[in-house]
């Protein structure tokens, strides 16, 4: 078997505390010195043997969360330590009630001290270098997660978003398009785009086959993926948002969760839903990318309609139907839509 250089450190530094508490202890509850020498000599070298194997099956543990982690095994420990000062207190004195007490009391005692014990010996690496177990891998990331929130304070921008639309000459929205891959998406917002830019605004489509060949290329098409590739591109957006620029953003996004994410982060009032109603039949007879064919032969997985679930919204503030509306009546219906919105009253 190998041993471990932290377990082993640990052993003797716990050790160490633990056999001085236990030596002033049973001096306290028996007042004779040899008792205490003796219990504590004894439960020092079982309790060594014990707290090795203890600290190894604990190591093996997937228990990440650090507080938890802690808690419980302060109390598995204690319940071995306990039991342990018990035993040996009973052998010693003959008196099983002298070995329930010091257990007892040492009980208290030495949860407090091991809880702290813990603690410190999480916060260093020693014995962990050549090892990726929890503390270096998942256990940072987290530690990390936490510490953005507590750490990371809004700095304030001198330049304000309003300060931006006034300079662009208009207001910034986000359009979102949602649809199934093939409905029309990219097509409506390019030209929503040229229309709009055409007439002087500050405009820019964030395509979701460019986003996911860029940024987000680390992305799969599993529900956890595709929620994280609509959040960020929600955070990118709102960048875009409070650079004035007018973002129309081009992205399955299937889940209503998700979307509904993106309103929170926009903020409803700058957040126009526009649903590319377009028939699972009519997107497969396109099929411009070949997907549809591939997802039915089971080439790929996860196709949205096909594998992989679209949830239409029921509240989309504008809905194009491509089946039966041409393409330049489902861009008029969205410019109609946006124009009033985007400039500014007294302009
Ligand atoms: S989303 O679901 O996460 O919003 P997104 O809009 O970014 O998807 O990407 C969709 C594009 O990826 C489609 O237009 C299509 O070209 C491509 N794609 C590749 N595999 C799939 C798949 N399994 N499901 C849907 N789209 C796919």
């Amino acid at each position: 078997m190998r041993i471990s250089k932290r377990h082993l450190a640990k052993s003797f530094t716990w050790r160490f505390i633990g056999t001085a508490d236990t030596f002033l202890l049973s001096l306290l509850i028996t007042g004779n010195w040899s008792y205490g020498i003796k219990l504590s000599a004894i439960t020092t070298v079982t309790k060594l043997l014990l707290y090795y194997f203890h600290e190894l099956i604990w190591f093996r543990s997937n228990l990440e969360d650090s507080n938890k982690r802690h808690v419980i095994k302060t109390f598995s420990w204690r319940l071995i330590g306990t039991l342990d000062t018990i035993f040996f207190g009973w052998l010693l004195t003959t008196n099983p009630f002298i070995g329930i007490k010091i257990g007892v009391i040492e009980t208290l005692s030495k949860m407090l001290l091991y809880f702290v014990h813990e603690k410190l010996w999480y916060k260093t690496n020693y014995g962990l270098e050549n090892r990726s177990k929890f503390h270096t891998n998942k256990k940072v990331k987290d530690f990390s997660k936490k510490k953005q929130v507590i750490d990371i304070i809004n700095q304030p921008y001198e330049i304000t978003r309003k300060n931006r639309e006034k300079l662009h000459g208009h207001k910034s929205y986000l359009l979102w398009f949602t649809g199934l891959s093939g409905s029309g998406k990219s097509t409506l917002a390019n030209l929503v785009e040229i229309a709009l830019y055409k007439k002087g605004f500050s405009v820019f489509v964030l395509d979701g086959d460019n986003i996911r060949r860029g940024i987000n290329n680390n992305l799969t098409f599993s529900p956890e993926d595709r929620s994280e590739n609509i959040r960020r591109v929600g955070e990118i957006s709102k960048l875009m948002l409070d650079a004035g620029i007018i973002t129309l953003a081009t992205f399955i996004s299937p889940y209503f969760k998700d979307r509904q994410a993106i309103r929170e982060i926009i903020g409803p009032e700058c957040f126009i839903e526009i649903y590319v109603s377009t028939s699972l039949e009519e997107c497969e007879r396109r099929d411009v990318k070949g997907l549809y064919k591939k997802a039915r032969s089971g080439k790929i997985n996860n196709m949205t309609g096909i594998s992989a679930p679209y949830e239409a919204p029921f509240n989309a503030d504008i809905e194009v139907f491509t089946d039966n509306q041409s393409i330049d009546e489902s861009v008029s219906k969205i410019l109609d839509f946006i124009y009033k919105k985007i400039q500014f009253q007294n302009v």
